[in-house]
């Protein structure tokens, strides 16, 4: 395999020294980038575009074609898990993901298997090689997943939803099915980021998009646990390289220090945590990933540079910080003013690594 011309990325993930900050973006690839939008249409559905590895490399590849970003992320999604056990997973114009047969108690929970990456989910580990063929050591690749937790709320909802009832009534009324649940579900994620690894992503970052929800007991013993199991059991070196992982709980700014204790190499910030005060509650023991307000994208772009001061300021001197935003970027975002984000930290974030 070529050795990197960009590693910038996995140095600040292991608090080594780089010579400014590094970038990527949540979402990078998708609906605000018009060949995105081409592509997708030509593809048909979403599912369709995930399950063909050329097409799934190519929109990978989009955003870094326009953009000097300092990673590349596979595009998938998190529910290829669920999809995999045999839940149906579709997706409806403008509600979302969904499921044709949700999870909802114990006898169903029993039933569900161990997705065997290299089968159920060989189109996933397809695009990770193409990608990382097709990357020629440019930038390095992240893989992902989705964590425990989180899939969990899309298997017992079947899809999104405002206010979890249906996932907490389980979790209240029976925790030992959601127990199993979240067991397989922990089981089934550190097989598919070992086997992602193993099929070249040079880091890996599990999304918690959901752990915000519950209340700190119930974070550690429904989500936290399930993920420092995963953190555990990952493959941390590949190519005499360290594998970085990065938790992201969004919301979860109060639980940082937990969450470093895990093992993980990284944490993911939301935008209603000072990256300041991220960092004193995690002591430098961890790399930092975030946390711009993704509808910042919206202001011009004066404002867009004035935004990534104050959060390079916030951060403060040293390593050990990766720019992103705080969630995903919004389809309707003007694709020059990611552009100008991006170049305000190319700009201003060099003053911080003297
Ligand atoms: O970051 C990237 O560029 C990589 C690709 C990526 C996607 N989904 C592509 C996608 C990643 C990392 C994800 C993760 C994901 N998927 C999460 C965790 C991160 C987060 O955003 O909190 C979650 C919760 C999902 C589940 C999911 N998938 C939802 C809720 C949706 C619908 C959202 C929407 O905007 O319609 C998806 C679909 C999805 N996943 C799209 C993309 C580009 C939009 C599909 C399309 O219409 O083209």
């Amino acid at each position: 395999m070529s050795t990197l011309q960009n590693d910038l990325y996995l140095r600040a993930l292991l608090r080594e020294p780089t010579e400014r900050t590094p970038i990527w973006m949540m979402r990078q690839a998708g609906r605000y980038l018009p060949e995105y939008r081409e592509v997708r249409k030509h593809a048909g559905d979403f599912m369709a575009l995930c399950k063909n590895p050329e097409l799934a490399c190519e929109v990978t590849l989009q955003p870094l074609r326009r953009f000097p970003l300092d990673a590349a992320i596979l595009f998938s999604d998190i529910l290829t898990i669920p999809d995999a056990m045999g839940l149906g997973l579709y997706f409806e114009a403008g509600e979302g993901p969904k499921f044709e047969r949700p999870v909802r108690d114990l006898a169903s929970i029993q039933k569900l298997g161990v997705p065997d990456p290299e089968q159920e989910l060989g189109y996933v580990m397809d695009a990770v090689r193409t990608i990382r063929r097709e990357l020629h050591g440019k930038v390095p690749l992240i893989g992902f997943s989705g964590s425990p937790w989180t899939l969990a709320t899309y298997m017992v909802e079947g899809g999104s939803t405002k206010n979890f009832s249906v996932v907490k009534k389980l979790m209240f009324a029976d925790p030992q099915a959601m127990h199993l649940l979240l067991d397989k579900l922990a089981d089934s994620v550190a097989t598919y980021l070992n086997a992602q690894i193993a099929a070249g992503a040079q880091a890996v970052m599990i999304f918690d998009t959901w752990g915000g929800v519950l209340s700190p007991r119930d974070y550690r013993e429904f989500s936290l646990n399930y993920m420092q199991k995963i953190v555990s059991r990952l493959t941390r070196e590949a190519d005499g390289r360290r594998v970085p992982v990065t938790l992201f709980t969004k919301g979860g700014g109060a639980w940082l220090a937990d969450m470093a204790a895990t093992g993980a190499d990284a944490l993911g910030v939301d935008w209603t945590t000072d990256l300041g005060v991220a960092r004193q509650r995690v002591q430098d023991k961890v790399a930092l990933q975030g946390n711009m307000d993704p509808s910042v994208l919206y202001a011009p772009p004066a404002r867009i540079e004035d935004e990534v001061a104050t959060i390079l300021a916030s951060y403060g001197q040293g390593h050990g910080h990766v720019f992103n935003l705080g969630h995903g970027i919004h389809p309707e975002v003007d694709p020059d003013h990611a552009g100008a984000f991006i170049e305000a930290v190319h700009k201003l974030s060099p003053a911080y690594h003297r």
